[in-house]
Order: structure tokens, then sequence, then C-alpha cells
């Protein structure tokens, strides 16, 4: 019998945007239904790849090589949603590799009901956002997009704990920040499609905050280890650099995540 492991790694190893997306929500309606049925895949083991596959485009680039977009453009609306695509894209094979990664420690089942649940929901993110990039005559890859995605994978690779505070409780709570401004510059547009999008992935992200949360305080608990300062030092450690207000208190709260998590770490407010 195939085990969820082994689910995760074909998709990791699944290099085209649409197949990956596909290939992820057809296995995470096989862990549902197994879990409904009362009788749950098996987790088992499986070696994640130390980075997923990735299609031959979009060309990835240094962050400081992509050119800089200006929303109030059509050229830069489409550049806008094709970094959505990007994150979404690689925040399906994050969920899927903190499934497989940590396969050996030993989790109850609700942790794989959130996670499966999270990367089911990105493959849905992708997929809306390339919908919306086809609408206005792109498409996912047509664009360059940020290289170097995958560090916080990379060095959160033998620490679940640092996993969950950076990806989830870091980056994934810095969307629930930058958000609502992305989907004023679509509703000032008129692209009602991109506003429903955009107002999908907000409202599961604040999920996905939440189970990084429920999590890292769930192996806080078990270690008995406090967790505030447990997250300053695996942040200060794993994640490059400030995190940058202003934040999104309502939402992050909403997630679980009290600011005295990140006001610690924001840089000094400018001016
Ligand atoms: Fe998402
Ligand atoms: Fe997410």
């Amino acid at each position: 019998m195939t085990t969820l492991a082994e689910m995760a790694v074909e998709v990791l190893s699944t290099a085209d945007g649409r197949e990956k997306t596909a290939l992820s929500r057809a296995y995470a309606a096989a862990w549902r239904a197994s879990r409904e049925a009362g009788r749950p895949i098996p987790i088992g083991r499986a070696a994640p790849p130390d980075a997923p596959a990735r299609p031959d485009r979009p060309e990835l680039l240094s962050p400081r090589d992509v050119p800089r977009r200006r929303p109030g453009t059509p050229e830069g609306r489409i550049a806008l949603l094709h970094a959505v695509a990007h994150i979404e894209l690689n925040a399906v094979d994050l969920h899927w590799d903190l499934v497989a990664r940590f396969a050996h420690i030993e989790m109850p089942p609700g942790f794989y009901d959130d996670w499966v649940k999270a990367a089911d929901e990105e493959s849905k993110h992708f997929n809306l956002v390339s919908d919306c990039l086809e609408v206005l005559g792109s498409h996912y890859g047509a664009l360059p997009a940020h290289a170097g995605m995958w560090r916080a994978a990379e060095d959160t690779a033998g620490d679940i704990l640092g996993r969950l505070a950076v990806v989830p409780m870091v980056l994934e709570a810095r969307g629930l920040d930058v958000t609502p401004g992305m989907i004023e510059v679509f509703r000032k547009s008129g692209d009602a499609g991109a506003v429903a999008a955009l107002k999908t992935i907000y409202a599961e992200e604040v999920g996905h905050v939440a189970y990084g949360s429920k999590w890292f305080h769930f192996l806080c608990g078990r270690e008995a280890r406090d967790p505030q300062p447990l997250f300053h030092a695996l942040v200060r450690r794993y994640f490059h650099g400030p995190l940058k207000p202003p934040f999104n208190d309502e939402k992050r709260a909403e997630a679980g995540i009290p600011p005295d998590f990140y006001w610690p770490l924001a840089e000094p407010a400018a001016g």
C-alpha cells in the first residue's frame, strides 16, 4: 500500500505546476477518504528530494535581478499574480515536504490532516492564480521568478520546530500582512476574478498560520519548552533578517500568533 510519505515524495518529484497540483489534490482527497473510512493511509517513510522538481519555466533569478513590479500597470498586475503563483507552488511543496521529511517523528493523525489540507488548499490557490494569469493572456512560467524560495526548507530540514517557526509562523503570516493591499490593487483595476482568488487565499491562509502555531505549541508542550523564547531563537537562527511591519495584528491573533512573538523580531520602523 502506498504510504502518505510516498505520496508526498511523488508530489515533490512532479515538475509541472498543473500536474503537481492535480496529484496533490488527488492524494489529499485519498487521505481524507481514508480517515473518514476509519482506515487511515499509513504515514510510512520516504526520502524527500533535497529540492522539489520544477518546470523549465519560469526562469529562476536572484531576487535583486527580478524586474520591479509597478502594480498600477497591467504588466505590473500580471507580475504580481505571477509572483503569487510562484509562492503558492512553493507552498504546495513546503507542506508535502513537512509531511515526508519529519515522518520519523511520532505525531497525532490531526497533524497530517492539517498539513495535507494546507497542501490541498495551496494547490487550489496555484490553480486559481494561474487561471487569472491566463485570463490576462499570460501564464505561470511566462516571467522570471525568485530563486531561493526553498532556502527556508533547506535551513530547517533537520529541525521540525524551526520549520514550523519559519514557514507557517513567519512566511505564511507575512502573507496575511500583505494580501489586503494586493486585493486593493485588483479591486481598483476592476479585476473581479483576481479579487475573488486573493480573497479565497486570504481566508484560507489564516488556517495555515494557525496550524503552524498549533503544532509548534504542541511540540513545545511535549518537550516542556517555553514557546515564546524558543520561537525567537529559532527565527533568529533560521530566518535571515528582521520581520517587516506593518503587521496584520488582527489576523495574526486569529491564527494564534500573539504580538510578543513577532514584535521583538521586527526591524525598527523607518523614519
Ligand atoms: Fe496559499
Ligand atoms: Fe499557505
